[in-house]
């Protein structure tokens, strides 16, 4: 038996321009997370019943694959698709029968990254199971090859910031770059409660680029040019110009079509309550926004967040 845990993301700043090969910033959130448990079946009995099987369960959808399916058919699958690329990795061509258990708090299609963080938690569940180890680049490439089916072209920023768990600056393509944070600061993370469809998202602000990529490669990099003072400002412990920064970032956002009237609510909201600065994070048209609060008014932005319909709050420091 093995078990592996990952954390949920957020997206501080440059989410969709990062898609285009601009920076983005990116740190875990410990307070939610997916775990995987795996498990060989060697239990004569469930060994014969289950031969040659695997079955994924998980509190909402119960899955039974067998096996000759999962490793010969390229499949649409995210779970069957992240345990086959696991055995091929691994060069195991003739994997025992498995049972995987998942279960998790971040909240599905949110922008809090739960399909990246249940595919590193089942990946390294599964290499653990089976004697392996792997590296933090090996989970990220494996969990990027699945976030091509939740979300087609993804930049791969949510497999690499869960796979590592630390903070980070992230360039399409580029080795990772952690970032250092100078001086603690705080924020409230705000569920809109309502799906946030990143395929759809990311694919509505292709089609915005295709039409007219002059236009948006500008806005792409005054996206950049954001990203970059806040790296700046976080690692020289300026946190006071992050406000401001947020705020431009979400007008960006809000230009690329990507926020919505739930997401523009909590925004305001959250700077009516006296949040320094506030934006959407993640693909947008719902999901969760982040607002940034001195440490004293985090529980009254919270309260503010709520009575303007957010589904839920959570309180993060940044350190
Ligand atoms: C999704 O968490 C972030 C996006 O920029 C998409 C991506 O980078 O793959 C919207």
């Amino acid at each position: 038996m093995a078990t592996a845990s990952a954390p949920g993301k957020i997206i501080l700043f440059g989410e969709h321009a990062v898609v285009y090969g601009r920076p983005a910033l990116a740190v875990p959130v410990l307070q939610v997370h997916a775990v995987a448990r795996a498990d060989l079946v060697t239990d004569k009995r469930i060994g014969e019943k289950w031969a040659d099987a695997i079955l994924v369960e998980a509190p909402d959808i119960q899955l039974f694959s067998p096996l000759s399916h999962l490793l010969r058919e390229p499949t649409p699958d995210p779970l069957a698709s992240v345990i086959s690329s696991v055995f091929q990795l691994l060069g195991i061509s003739h994997p025992p029968a498995l049972k995987i258990t998942i279960t998790s708090t971040i909240p599905v299609a949110s922008g809090l990254g739960s399909g990246a963080a249940v595919s590193v938690a089942v990946i390294r569940a599964l290499a653990a199971a089976l004697g392996h180890s792997l590296s933090d680049e090996q989970v990220s490439q494996l969990a990027y090859e699945t976030e091509k089916l939740h979300h087609g072209t993804p930049s791969g920023i949510d497999n690499t910031v869960i796979a590592y768990a630390k903070p980070v600056y992230f360039v399409r393509g580029q080795p990772i770059q952690i970032f250092s944070v100078a001086r603690p600061f705080r924020l409230v993370i705000a569920d809109t409660g309502q799906a946030a469809p990143t395929k759809e998202s990311v694919g509505d602000v292709r089609k915005l680029w295709e039409a007219d990529q002059h236009r948006w490669e500008a806005v792409f990099d005054k996206v950049g040019k954001i990203v970059v003072a806040a790296k700046e400002a976080v690692e020289s412990g300026e946190i006071a110009s992050l406000g401001p920064l947020m705020d431009a970032n979400h007008a960006l956002l809000q230009e690329m079509t990507v926020s919505s009237p739930e997401l523009d609510r909590l925004v305001l909201a959250a700077k009516a309550a006296g949040a320094n600065g506030a934006k959407l994070s993640g693909g947008g048209r719902g999901g969760n926004m982040i607002a940034l609060v001195q440490p004293e008014k985090a529980e009254s932005v919270a309260s503010a967040l709520k009575a303007a319909g957010a589904r839920n709050t959570i309180i993060t420091t940044i350190e």
